[in-house]
């Protein structure tokens, strides 16, 4: 698919080949990325401290911006420590690097963001993958390894169907020794739990079995990424994941921005409040137009419409008319192509009813419907999953 020319970005507006469209796209979902807050709290560091450390912070590159940020984000996310990453592909890296040395498998939903996949191969661990949320699956897979350190890893909020892993129940499947939830909560950090502060806390979970790796570019509107979890589990990172070791930190300007966006969410809770308001404004219009909605409190939308003809047709009117509804192929989906939907903080409740009422009238214009989802039966048997990986079926 070839990428889009975009001139100009605000959280609610895209500028491309001239034309500036109300954009319902990206992941800046409280519109921190554009916040005057944060991006002064970025410029004013960078005029201080310039734009970047040039060493690891193991050599000379370590600031008392990361170590205040590292103990600010845990801090929020209700863990007992962070260390932060170069991005959030690379917080999984580093947390399966330290977790390697005492857990052999991977298990892993099948839908799960790339890098956890990639993270735990380049770990050496071996890989299983369980049937997307399913929990029945994901137990079994648990059950034949149970003596070998397993880590089953997750995303929190897939951004592909805007499901919500079951994690109380996934830590339920752990065996009783050498088992960790890794929880990747991109997705979630900034739209779940008290004030935004990701899935650990939506869950109520409180569980030194859990390890918590994240990114700062989404709902943070930022840069970077963390792995956070048990004073004693960050620590191993930092002396043995050698992806941390070896690389230049986040920028300090960008942590210093990090840090204020988290400062106005504990301050006040304005943006979440817009964004949760604004996601109920969304489901009650995609629900009268009968498409499948995601779980209470997600902002990703995603939807197929058949065949791919209409649903480009669709597309394309809502452009004509100044909407900018993103359509993509990324794997994990409801279809090989589909509506990826995203609604934040910063959208007025006129920009939602437009877009629910051009989608509504391009929908009835090429009588279309959306298209439903799979449902996982029970049974379990071993399948050839991606690249040899070894999967447990629902059959
Ligand atoms: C679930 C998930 N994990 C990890 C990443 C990687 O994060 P970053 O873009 O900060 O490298 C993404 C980004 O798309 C993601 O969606």
């Amino acid at each position: 698919m070839p990428r889009l020319p975009i001139e100009n970005a605000s959280p609610t507006s895209l500028t491309m080949n001239g034309q500036t469209l109300t954009a319902f796209a990206g992941c800046n979902y409280l519109g921190l990325g554009a916040h005057p807050r944060v991006v002064r709290a970025l410029a004013t560091a960078a005029m201080r401290m310039g734009i970047s450390t040039t060493a690891s912070r193991e050599t000379t590159g370590n600031t008392l911006v990361h170590e205040a940020l590292e103990a600010e984000l845990a801090h929020f996310m209700g863990q007992e420590a962070a260390i932060l990453s170069a991005e959030g592909y690379t917080a999984n890296f580093m947390a399966l690097q330290a977790l390697a040395f005492t857990h052999r498998i991977a298990i892993i939903d099948a839908q799960a963001h790339r890098s956890i996949r990639h993270a735990a191969i380049a770990a050496g661990m071996q890989v299983f993958e369980y049937e997307h949320l399913n929990i029945e699956s994901a137990a079994w897979l648990c059950k034949q390894y149970a003596d070998q350190g397993v880590v089953i890893m997750t995303d929190s909020v897939f951004a592909a169907d805007g499901a919500i892993a079951p994690l109380p129940q996934l830590l339920d499947c752990l065996p009783a020794n050498r088992g960790v939830l890794l929880v990747d909560d991109c997705h979630g950090l900034c739209v779940l739990g008290q004030c935004g502060r990701g899935s650990v806390s939506h869950f109520g979970l409180n569980d030194a079995r859990i390890v918590v790796t994240t990114t700062l570019a989404k709902g943070m509107g930022c840069y970077g990424g963390a792995v956070l979890g048990t004073h004693k589990f960050i620590q191993h990172v930092q002396d043995n994941a050698w992806v941390y070791r070896s690389a230049t930190p986040v920028p300090p300007p960008m942590a210093e921005a990090v840090r204020e966006a988290i400062r106005m969410l504990r301050e006040d809770t304005t943006l979440v409040d817009n964004l949760r308001r604004n996601i109920g404004l969304m489901r009650q219009s995609l629900f009268l137009l009968g498409l499948q909605l995601p779980p209470e409190g997600v902002p990703i939308f995603t939807f197929a419409i058949s065949p791919e003809e209409r649903m480009q047709r669709v597309h394309e009117m809502l452009m004509e008319q100044g909407v900018f509804a993103p359509l993509i192929s990324y794997p994990g989906g409801p279809a090989e192509r589909y509506f990826r939907v995203v609604v934040n903080a910063a959208h007025t409740s006129e920009q939602i009813d437009t877009l629910c009422r051009l989608l509504a009238q391009a929908m009835d214009a090429t009588r279309l419907e959306g298209t439903p989802r799979r449902m996982p039966g029970l049974e379990v048997k071993m399948g050839e999953g991606k690249g040899g990986v070894r999967v447990a079926v629902m059959g």
